[in-house]
């Protein structure tokens, strides 16, 4: 596994930029939008299927510790948000899938990690898995790569697997990651598996389902399930879901690295918001437009909480390539 790029000591929050990763980051995106290109109309380049995008109430909690008392997290306040939900890469629910919930929260103000970025908002995004599979962007484009070339020869992933322990782990990693039994994506945990700035430090975000957002797997389970759980819950039942959502301060520099999400982080999580998603009818032509035409990606952010790492440097130029992609069609 590699942690330290180079054998100066690392510093809390510090990044370090592997020497080829511009290369890398260009392969990515290429490969990202030629697979886009591919389906008519374009949809989002990842997580294409969404179950809803509900609105929401993001509230920064009173009493949160003084060192967390930073940007978004400065002083008690509840702000509107929206919310989307979706799956990795599925169309059918019933397929394996990492599962994502993206979190948009408006009324943010300060500088931004953008220096164009003149929105007010702040984006949160974080899947149902801890970690991310690829540890940097050179072996997330070879994996890229094996899965395309798998589409003309069976053997690709094997052949990249068995080039590399490094490549086998990307690959284990990839399967264990997609979840099989998810009763509704308002009943489990998701975390941003990559790591943020924080002030002077560095965090990784977390956020997990209040007790009463638990229901049981449909029998049997549809190919729409996912949505269908969201509309029986906020919709018919009328009840309200709510989240925790916490921050993971970085302690250690070398076990709980910056450049590789695939490391599982062993600080503590401490509560510094909570998510409320009143009862509403989300699943309406105008709010199922909006969901396709939002755009989230990591870089919506405040400079105090701009992403670090090579994963989330690559997500720079993938994400807005995809949204740029996705509107063009539209306009
Ligand atoms: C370099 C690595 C990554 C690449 C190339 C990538 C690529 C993409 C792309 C192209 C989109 C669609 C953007 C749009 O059209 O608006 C997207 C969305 C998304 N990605 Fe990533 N991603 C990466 C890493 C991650 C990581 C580490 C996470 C973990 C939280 C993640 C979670 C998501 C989620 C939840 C969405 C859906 C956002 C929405 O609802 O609009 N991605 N990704």
């Amino acid at each position: 596994m590699k942690h330290s790029l180079n054998d100066s000591l690392l510093k809390l929050g510090e990044e370090r930029k592997p020497p080829a990763e511009e290369q890398a980051i260009a392969g990515i995106a290429k490969l990202q939008t030629d697979i886009m290109k591919a389906t008519n109309p374009h949809l989002r380049g990842q997580h294409p299927k969404a179950h809803g995008c509900v609105e929401a109430e993001f509230t920064v909690l009173p009493d949160i510790p003084k060192a967390l008392q930073v940007g978004v997290f400065q002083y008690p306040k509840t702000y509107k948000a929206i919310i989307r939900f979706s799956n990795g890469k599925s169309a059918s629910d019933l397929d394996p899938d990492v599962h994502g919930m993206a979190i948009k929260v408006f009324g943010i103000k300060g500088k931004k990690a953008l220096p164009a970025d003149d929105s007010d908002v702040q984006d949160f995004i974080l899947i149902d898995n801890e970690v991310f599979f690829a540890s940097d962007a050179e072996s997330l484009l070879g994996f890229m790569m094996a899965r395309v070339a798998a589409q003309k020869n069976p053997n690709a992933v094997k052949e990249f697997m068995e080039k590399s322990e490094h490549n086998a782990r990307t690959v284990a990693l990839a399967q264990k990651a997609l979840k099989k039994e998810l009763p509704s994506p308002l009943a489990v945990p998701y975390w941003s598996t990559v790591p943020y700035k924080f002030g002077e430090g560095a965090v990784k975000y977390s956020v997990k389902p209040a007790e009463s957002n638990q229901v049981a797997m449909p029998q049997p389970p549809s190919e729409n399930y996912l949505r269908d759980a969201m509309i029986e819950h906020l919709t018919k039942q009328q009840k309200q879901a709510v989240f925790d959502f916490y921050v993971q301060v970085q302690t250690d520099a070398e076990t709980m690295p910056i450049e590789d999400p695939t490391v599982v982080w062993t600080s503590l999580e401490v509560k510094v918001a909570t998510i409320q998603i009143a009862p509403q009818n989300f699943n309406t032509p105008e709010h199922n437009k909006r969901c396709e035409e939002s755009s989230f990606t990591p870089w919506h952010a405040l400079e105090v909480h701009r992403p670090l790492g090579g994963i989330n440097r690559a997500r720079k130029p993938v994400y807005e390539a995809s949204s740029v992609l996705r509107h063009q069609q539209v306009s």
